[in-house]
């Protein structure tokens, strides 16, 4: 007793250590350890809260809890209670990736780089909780922004044409305050956004440090917790890899979303990383548009290009089906063979190995005379085709540029390619078939083995081709 042992805290992201270094090993932050004895004038580290920032929704009480029977959870949840749901078409889109609608006292955050929409996806997203067409009537909802002014906000708003009472615009980036605010609203949902942008008061490290970050996290979650207010978080996503990034976060929070677009596109895609509540298959698309984010009805068809006539259809040209998520898209693959050329192999969307596999398989499988072509490959939009799903759909349009024969309209092909042109199932085959059916294409090319599985599918007239091999595959369909 009476000597007190001396620690060494990083100012940035509240790393201790009983040693002096040079730089913070946690976050090799330089010059940023400071000498503090414990007990005494220690910062708040990590995860603790010290006694001077403890506040109602900083309970840090020790209750006696007692185990509960599991029937007895379940007697007190509301069935009807449990989600929020999320009206209108774009409500749905949400919901859906969000496992079915809100749910109450959950904390969700929504990650994406900047510039992606993530601001304009919470506006939106505060105006349809607020109007509650579902939840019978409107409720408050508070959108806190420490990025932008009251005006600008506003200003969006006024653009994506919502005008609903009963949002409340807040610009602030102290928590203590914030929450306090939200406290006499009896919200319906809050909106904090950014997370790197909001303090709280006695911790170390400035606003969007790790420290910071993570006690303002778990402030809200205890929040969101003891009040039953859900509450949406944006974070923002570094390509540097900062050490504050929303990914630390991702154990506190109950909901991972990202949100991703491609730089030239409009698409929007958010994704559901995790989910406490749900499963996170799902994937939303949405359109960033004039006035805002867009759900897309169909979006199975996005990635196709412009349909073309009957007549002008080109060679070279075959459609798959691939899987993201729990949905299903349509993609188009486009192949140009050049006799003479150099024999070249450029690929784009299609990985290099894979495609050189197909066009080897093609050559000494199924015959094709392709040693002396050129061969190129590229999908369609931008896509990524990274799964077997699509070697068909490769291999078909290869045959069809090398054969200058354009495949008939309303033609997919689904299935990998084996080493011996042997052609495989794939998972998820109902679910692709289906979308296939759905679009109203007249023919869909399949593995023989994966026939069998399929007797329950209502494929209306689609009409399904199963072939066993690439032999097989050219012969029917060429
Ligand atoms: P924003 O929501 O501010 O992105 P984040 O919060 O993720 O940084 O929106 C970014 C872009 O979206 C911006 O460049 C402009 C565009 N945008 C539209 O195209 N239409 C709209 O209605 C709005 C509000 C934004
Ligand atoms: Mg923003």
């Amino acid at each position: 007793k009476g000597k007190t042992k001396t620690v060494w805290v990083c100012s940035d992201c509240g790393y201790d250590d009983g040693q002096w270094w040079g730089i913070c090993k946690q976050c090799n932050g330089i010059n940023t350890m400071k000498r503090f004895s414990e007990g005494v004038e220690r910062p708040v580290s990590g995860f603790e809260v010290s006694e001077n920032v403890t506040r109602s929704w900083l309970p840090h009480q020790s209750v006696r809890a007692m185990p509960t029977k599991l029937t007895d959870v379940n007697k007190g949840i509301n069935q009807s209670n449990w989600r929020i749901p999320l009206s209108g078409l774009f409500g749905a889109e949400v919901g859906r990736v969000l496992g079915g609608g809100l749910v109450p006292g959950c904390l969700v955050l929504v990650g994406g780089d900047p510039g992606v929409g993530k601001s304009t996806l919470l506006l939106q997203i505060a105006a349809i909780v607020a109007e509650g067409c579902d939840m019978g009537g409107p409720a408050p909802v508070l959108y806190v922004s420490g990025e932008e002014s009251v005006e600008q906000i506003g200003n969006r708003a006024d653009r994506m044409r919502i005008g609903t009472d009963e949002i409340f615009l807040y610009a602030s980036t102290d928590i203590e305050d914030i929450l306090e605010k939200a406290q006499t609203l009896s919200l319906r949902a809050l909106v904090i956004d950014s997370i790197q942008t909001v303090y709280l008061r006695g911790v170390t490290g400035s606003a969007g440090g790790l420290s910071q970050v993570k006690e303002c996290t778990e402030a809200l979650l205890r929040f969101a917790k003891k009040t039953n207010i859900p509450v949406f978080l944006i974070g923002h996503v570094t390509k540097s890899g900062e050490i504050a990034g929303p990914r630390v976060l991702e154990h506190i929070v109950d909901v991972v979303l990202y949100m991703e677009g491609e730089k030239y596109s409009s698409h929007r895609l958010l994704r559901s990383v995790k989910n406490r509540f749900g499963c996170t298959d799902e994937l939303g698309v949405f359109e960033m548009s004039q006035s805002g984010l867009q759900a897309v009805s169909n979006p199975s068809e996005m990635f196709l290009s412009e349909q073309q006539s009957d007549s002008e259809f080109l060679a070279g040209l075959a459609f798959t089906v691939i899987m993201d998520g729990s949905r299903a898209f349509l993609i188009e693959i486009q192949a140009l063979c050049v006799a003479g050329s150099s024999v070249s192999r450029q690929v784009n969307g299609v990985q290099a190995g894979r495609a050189e596999m197909i066009i080897s398989v093609l050559i000494k499988q199924a015959g094709l005379k392709l040693q002396e072509n050129g061969v190129f490959l590229n999908v369609v939009s931008g896509v990524h085709l990274s799964e077997t799903a699509g070697d068909l759909a490769v291999a078909a349009a290869i045959c069809s540029s090398f054969l200058e024969f354009p495949l008939p309209m309303g033609i997919a092909f689904i299935g990998e390619i084996g080493l011996g042109g042997e052609i495989r199932t794939v998972p998820r085959m109902d679910k692709r078939i289906n979308t296939v059916a759905k679009l109203g294409y007249k023919k869909c090319i399949i593995p023989k083995s994966a026939k069998t599985s399929l007797s329950s599918l209502d494929l209306g007239d689609t009409e399904i081709v199963a072939c066993r091999n690439l032999k097989e595959m050219i012969n029917i369909v060429f």
